[in-house]
């Protein structure tokens, strides 16, 4: 039987809507947690295609094509027994997640567990052919947004004297990411963030950690040329993509009190596509 570890604790899981963020927030809600699902993507909820499809390449595509589950998520969440919501939340506006975390606080009580999951990642191409707005967009959803939603979970775990805040970087904040630059900068930019904070955070009673994914099966990564994630999968070491359950279960256990001696780590979650095979 599942034991409920994080019965009792709220969790924010950003970029909730699909993929990694919506597979974290169902393991954390598998585990006891109530879970607060946020995302730009609602289902249901209006949205200007063309201007969102400017945004991002992804998320015009997933908008249109009506893979949006955030809402869903909340409901699976609530029908394993714990408390859940969904809301709209853009990561790169500081003043919107200030909103949120109060509404989010209002309805299931003082955040514990932050999960900063929100990144865009379709920012590919030449180093030439690089767009500056690009970059500027890529660090304030990547990195700014992480600490936006940091700083806005950060009083009440300091009040509380106990919080987790972990952040999903990526193998590209490790090794750099080919023709990504702004992707692999805003990645790494998240361990420098995640171990900064670790270190004053500690005196609180809260951790915070990085986890870095390797090539997880998430519908984004779905979208690849499929010659392409072939052979990314050769390179692992395990010899296949990793499944987001294989990253959302590392991320429930730095969640829970079992990981209260790990702060300011490095997780890879990669399947070894990190390490150096001869
Ligand atoms: N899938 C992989 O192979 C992989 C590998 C390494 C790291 N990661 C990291 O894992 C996380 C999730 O990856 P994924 O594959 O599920 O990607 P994804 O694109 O499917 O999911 C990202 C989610 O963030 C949301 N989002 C985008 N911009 C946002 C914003 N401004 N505010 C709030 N939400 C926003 C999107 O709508 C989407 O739901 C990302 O941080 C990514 O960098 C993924």
């Amino acid at each position: 039987m599942q034991t409920k570890k994080l019965r009792g604790k709220v969790a924010l899981v950003t970029g909730a809507s699909r993929g990694l963020g919506r597979a974290i927030a169902l393991a954390l809600g598998q585990a006891g947690a109530d879970v607060a699902l946020t995302d730009i993507l609602i289902e249901g909820q209006e949205q200007d295609l063309g201007k969102l499809g400017r945004y991002s390449v992804l998320a015009g595509h997933f908008a249109q094509s009506g893979e949006v589950n955030t809402l869903l998520g909340a409901r699976e969440i609530q029908f394993m027994g714990s408390r859940s919501c969904a809301f709209k939340m853009d990561v790169a506006d500081l003043d919107e997640v200030g909103r949120v975390v109060h509404m989010i606080e209002t309805e299931l009580g003082p955040i514990d567990i932050l999960v900063n999951n929100a990144a865009v990642m379709d920012n590919l191409g030449k180093f030439e052919d690089q767009q500056p707005e690009r970059w500027q967009r890529d660090l304030n959803v990547n990195l700014t947004g992480a600490y936006h939603c940091s700083k806005a979970v950060w009083p009440g775990m300091v009040k509380k004297g106990w919080g987790r805040i972990i952040n999903i970087s990526s193998v590209a904040g490790l090794m750099g990411a080919s023709l990504q630059p702004s992707y692999g900068a805003t990645k790494a930019g998240l361990i420098g963030l995640s171990k900064s904070l670790a270190i004053e955070a500690g005196r609180y009673g809260i951790t915070v950690n990085t986890v870095c994914p390797g090539f997880i099966a998430t519908e984004a990564v779905q979208l690849y040329d499929e010659r392409m994630t072939e052979r990314i999968a050769k390179r692992t070491v395990l010899k296949r993509m990793g499944q987001p359950e294989e990253v959302a279960h590392v991320v429930a256990f730095l969640a829970s009190d079992g990981a209260a001696y790990i702060t300011g780590a490095v997780i890879p979650v990669t399947g070894g596509i990190d390490l150096l095979t001869l």
